[in-house]
């Protein structure tokens, strides 16, 4: 019996037995993101291939999703006016999202 992967071989979200939402598309910096409704906004990023949501404030290292559960607050984005963790927001179509340092080159 061939054993079947759960896993797209060009994408890294699961393919099989997965319930989602429908197909939607978020707007992240500026920029398409295909997402599914309901999905974090951290995992759509993740999908997309999006590895650094900001730099530290101390050192201006990357920094990226750690913990997935709204506790360390290393994925934070704004979210259509509030900064708010990726991984606790869903997605919803349209939404608008950016990341810190694209907030901050745009506001100047
Ligand atoms: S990854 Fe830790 S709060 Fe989102």
């Amino acid at each position: 019996m061939k054993k079947s992967s759960t896993f797209a071989t060009s994408s890294l979200r699961a393919d099989q037995a997965v319930r989602r939402g429908p197909a939607v598309r978020i707007l992240v910096d500026g920029w398409p993101v295909d997402a599914f409704e309901g999905e974090s906004v951290a995992a759509a990023l993740f999908a997309a291939g999006r590895r650094e949501l900001r730099r530290s404030p101390r050192d201006h290292a990357p920094r990226g999703m750690f913990c997935l559960m709204g506790s360390c607050q290393e994925c934070l984005v704004w979210v259509e006016g509030r900064k708010l963790p990726a991984c606790q927001v869903p997605a919803v179509a349209g939404m608008e999202v950016e990341s810190l340092g694209f907030r901050e080159e745009r506001l100047g």
